[in-house]
């Protein structure tokens, strides 16, 4: 197995089977036929007779040569007693004490499995409201997402990793002005992303300088208006802060809801790239796009064939995690079935890139991507319809705007996931994201350091005999290559990273894989620190205009502690 030293650190540290002292009592090789006998088992589920040592052969080599990987907790927990296997939820808030404290303790048994939860808190009253009951005052949904913090701060996920939440306000909520201050201090509410939800409406008014009303959710009365364009500029003026809060589009949510009968999108999992009916969880998996290319006649292309058979294993895969799941909540199982909704998406797309010799920040890039995603989601939905075939359709198939001359297995096929940790297991950029620094160092979880040098570039340098400790040295301070004279001129020009990216790139780029992906994109929009708040808001505007279903910003150098660092060496 092909798996770099990175990989290996983090599988052990938090992905292997362990002992009471925390020793592995398996092997990296271990868990991957852990993984694939548990996954490939659902089949037996369809067909008694079923070869399942054939799928599980298909399953091991897939994510052994690092083509496919699914979500952590599908790699932590399948064929264990957990066996909790899904990355995202998304769990309903209604305004009662029993709901909202529900609602907590939910939370609190999927953190513990590893999942990551996500909440919309516009149904709660807004503070200093009154309270029926008691005759007192509402504390409003700021104070409450404060607990469900603390309550999450409590529980490591799996142990393993800090819990992650999505808490989301309504732009009409009378408590909104507070919500987009609220993590003006990030040392608050740490265990949360948070995300603005604007409406089409909201978007216009504010183009127009017209005011909105903000609407009590207990009452559904105006209680108040507001300036649309002066809302939409503090939200501006907090992400340039410090990146919080996001924005999503509640109505390109709601428009691809497949089952808008069951009710409306209200959240997304803590990144962002699942939207998800109250008690739905999905589980994601990623194709890592740098095993997907060949050599023809001395250049890297794609190979497309190889891509259509990884599409085809990976949503096998993926609609079996369904099945041998095992929830932390029966109305989860339910709801999940309900709809059998998976996202698969993609990793090592700018790594891809740099090995077929195309800049990110250019048309050629950005065409390119559009054909890899549509390629992506029509043939996830040809395998889907093809298991719909033996399987059935999914059981909301009838009642869902999906077009109903050919069933369909799964409800959404691909959602784009950050891929944090599967990339590095995966030896490959994350995401959809450009290569943030070419030579740098990672803080991981419990303080250890690990510098890196992007392989590709190691590749590239190497074969023309330039590679040098030093010259990565250099790099790594630099941030980028683009000013360091000794690297040809083709080199540079290829070799962009996160900052030599404009944030219309950036967004184009994210823009592209949404207009073929079912679900979401996650992705940060990068600024330089000296980028204003005008620029912010230009690149939500277009973010709108370009059809994207939300964005998260990042100006460098606006939070005390930032994961990813360029131009630091020890
Ligand atoms: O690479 P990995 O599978 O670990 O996760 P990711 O692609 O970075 O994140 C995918 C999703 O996993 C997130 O959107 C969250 O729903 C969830 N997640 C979480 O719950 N807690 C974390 N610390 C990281 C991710």
């Amino acid at each position: 197995m092909k798996i770099n030293k990175n990989a290996e650190t983090v599988l052990k540290q938090r992905y292997l089977i362990k002992d009471e002292n925390g020793e592995p009592v398996e092997t990296i090789d271990g868990m991957f036929v852990r993984v694939a006998r548990a996954i490939a088992e659902a089949d037996t589920l369809h067909d008694e007779k079923a070869d399942t040592t054939e799928t599980e052969k298909i399953f091991y080599d897939m994510m052994t040569n690092l083509e496919f990987l699914p979500n952590s907790p599908t790699l932590m927990n399948a064929g264990r007693d957990l066996g909790q296997l899904s990355a995202c939820f998304v769990l309903p808030v209604e305004d009662s004490m029993e709901s909202i404290f529900e609602a907590i303790k939910q939370a609190a048994l999927i953190h513990k499995s590893g999942g990551g939860t996500g909440f919309s808190f516009s149904r709660l009253r807004p503070e200093g409201s009154t309270v029926n009951s008691t005759g007192g005052v509402a504390s409003g949904p700021i104070s409450f997402m404060k607990v469900f913090n603390m309550a999450t701060e409590a529980i490591k996920q799996g142990g393993s990793r800090r819990g992650a939440n999505m808490g989301i306000l309504r732009i009409d909520h009378p408590d909104i002005l507070k919500f987009i201050d609220c993590k003006a201090d990030n040392t608050e509410i740490t265990n949360f992303n948070l995300s603005v939800g604007l409406t089409e409406d909201f978007m216009n008014a504010a183009e127009a300088g017209r005011e909105y009303e903000l609407i009590d959710p207990h009452t559904r009365k105006a209680v108040k208006k507001l300036n649309a364009r002066v809302v939409f500029n503090k939200i501006v003026d907090a992400a340039w802060r410090n990146g919080e809060p996001g924005i999503i589009f509640l109505d390109r949510l709601n428009r691809d809801n497949i089952v808008p009968r069951q009710g409306q999108i209200e959240a997304t999992n803590p990144c962002g790239e699942q939207p998800l009916l109250a008690h739905e969880s999905c589980n994601l998996g990623s194709i890592n796009l740098t095993k997907m290319i060949k050599k023809e006649g001395g250049s890297a292309v794609f190979d497309w064939e190889k891509l259509e058979r990884t599409v085809e294993n990976a949503v096998h895969f993926l609609d079996n995690v369904i099945d041998v799941n095992k929830y932390p909540l029966e109305q989860i199982s339910f709801t999940t079935k309900q709809t059998r909704k998976i996202g698969l998406g993609v990793m090592g797309w700018a790594d891809s890139l740099l090995m077929m010799g195309i800049p990110y920040n250019t048309e050629e890039a950005v065409q390119l991507a559009e054909k890899v995603m549509a390629f992506i989601t029509e043939k996830g939905r040809e395998t889907s319809r093809k298991l719909a075939e033996k399987r059935g359709a999914f059981p909301l198939f009838a009642e869902s705007t999906l077009p109903q001359d050919k069933p369909q297995r799964n409800g959404t096929i691909t959602t784009i996931a950050p891929t944090g940790t599967l990339s590095i297991i995966g030896g490959c950029s994350s995401g959809v994201e450009p290569v943030f620094a070419y030579v740098f160092i990672r803080n991981i979880m419990d303080g250890t350091e690990l510098l890196e040098v992007n392989p590709v570039l190691k590749e590239k340098l190497e074969e023309r005999g330039l590679y040098s400790e030093d010259l990565m040295r250099r790099i790594a301070k630099e941030g980028t290559v683009s000013h360091i004279k000794e690297i040809p001129e083709d080199i540079r020009r290829v070799f962009v990273s996160t900052h030599d990216i404009s944030p219309e790139y950036h967004v184009r780029m994210q823009a592209a894989f949404q207009k073929f992906t079912d679900n979401a994109v996650s992705k940060t929009v990068n600024f330089s620190n000296s980028a204003t708040r005008e620029d912010v808001a230009k690149v939500y505007s277009l973010a709108f205009s370009l059809g994207c279903k939300g964005v998260t910003i990042y100006r460098d150098g606006s939070r005390d502690e930032q994961v990813l660092n360029i131009g630091k060496v020890k």
